[in-house]
């Protein structure tokens, strides 16, 4: 809280996205490996998923959603003094993939840095947004969830290459003043956690320091999903309960798309109808860090989500790594 008895909060003010063009439905998996559509709709509820063109790069895909998300607040780069991007698939392995969407905006100001914190990486970058403009550090801030996947799959493994898809979201928050209550538009609450104990359960068996290489994703998906229901119910609950809400508030849940029965057994942990939930991981597949703005904007788009409304988002990923964020649009 200020002088003025003011608190600052962190207001969406502008969402965008941006998919590939190139879209791959399940039963093109069925002719190089041995899988159904069937299989994997009804284990994951995934339909088709986009891929980045060749030599399209993550930059590439944060460049158009941060355009559209500016379009959308009517603002330009001019108007964003801080960028944040959520990734795990950068461009090289520096610089940082918001510097590279920074210059590709036209913007010469300001400071730009990445997150990594794997699908959970678009929660810990709303949180970082949300710290910089309540410490008065950052007035407007790009907050960008950038991927391609596409880049870090084993085209061998079933287990992992029909789940994960390309894609990239971004959401603008501007500092506003609010009365420090619930009813405040803007970021009310963010929980955080990670457990490195579970590291080897989703990880990538390549990297700049361990074998020069970038290699490719290893998941135990079963053990993956055990902890994902409990941890993501958990964390979306305490983050309401720190906004002053409980679960008869929420008006959307926004969750990470990385599997249907993960997104609905949340929803009913925490006592909330699928009727208020955010669903693309049929279009659009695991899309990791960019999974929740993507459906944030899709979310908007379509007319489910207004002006008021409480959302919760929950993730989970690689780390482990996971997280809530609880905001009223
Ligand atoms: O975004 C980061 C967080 N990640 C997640 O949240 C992912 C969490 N995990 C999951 O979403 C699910 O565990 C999967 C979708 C990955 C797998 O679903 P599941 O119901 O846990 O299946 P499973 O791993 O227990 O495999 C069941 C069977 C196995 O065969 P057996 O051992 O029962 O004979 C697999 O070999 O399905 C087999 N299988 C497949 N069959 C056809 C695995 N992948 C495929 C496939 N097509 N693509």
């Amino acid at each position: 809280m200020n002088a003025q008895g003011h608190t600052r909060r962190a207001v969406a003010i502008g969402v965008g996205h941006y998919l590939p063009e190139r879209v791959v439905e399940n039963a093109e998996f069925e002719k190089t490996i041995d899988t159904s559509d069937e299989w994997i709709r009804s284990r994951s509820g995934i339909e088709r998923r986009h891929f980045a063109a060749e030599g399209q790069t993550t930059s590439d895909l944060g460049i158009k959603a941060a355009e559209a998300a500016l379009a959308d607040a009517g603002l330009t780069g001019a108007d964003i003094d801080a960028l944040i991007v959520a990734t795990s698939t950068a461009d090289l392995t520096f610089p940082s993939v918001a510097t590279m969407i920074q210059h590709g905006l036209g913007m010469t100001h300001g400071f730009a840095f990445d997150v990594q914190a794997v699908c959970a990486g678009f929660i810990y970058a709303l949180s970082s947004a949300n710290a910089y403009i309540q410490c008065g550090q950052a007035k407007r801030v790009l907050v960008i969830g950038a991927e391609t996947f596409s880049r870090i799959m084993d085209w061998n493994d079933r287990t992992t290459s029909v789940l994960f898809g390309d894609g990239a979201g971004a959401l603008i928050l501007e500092a506003q003043d609010g009365a420090g209550e619930s009813g405040d538009r803007g970021i009310l609450s963010v929980d955080l956690n990670s457990d490195g104990q579970f590291r080897d359960l989703l990880y990538v068996d390549g990297g700049v320091s361990k074998t020069q290489s970038t290699g490719v994703l290893r998941m135990e998906g079963r053990e993956v999903f055990r902890h994902a229901v409990e941890k993501l119910a958990k964390t979306a609950e305490t983050a309401l309960e720190r906004a002053g809400l409980g679960a008869d508030d929420v008006d959307w849940i926004v969750p990470h798309q990385a599997n249907l029965r993960i997104i609905s057994r949340t929803a009913q942990k925490m006592g909330v109808g699928m009727d208020r939930v955010i669903v693309t991981v049929q279009d659009h597949g695991n899309t990791s860090a960019a999974s929740i703005p993507l459906a944030l904007s899709v979310g908007v788009a379509s007319g489910k989500i207004k002006r008021g409304d409480v959302l919760v988002a929950e993730a989970i990923g690689g780390g482990l790594a996971w997280g809530a964020a609880v905001l009223r649009w």
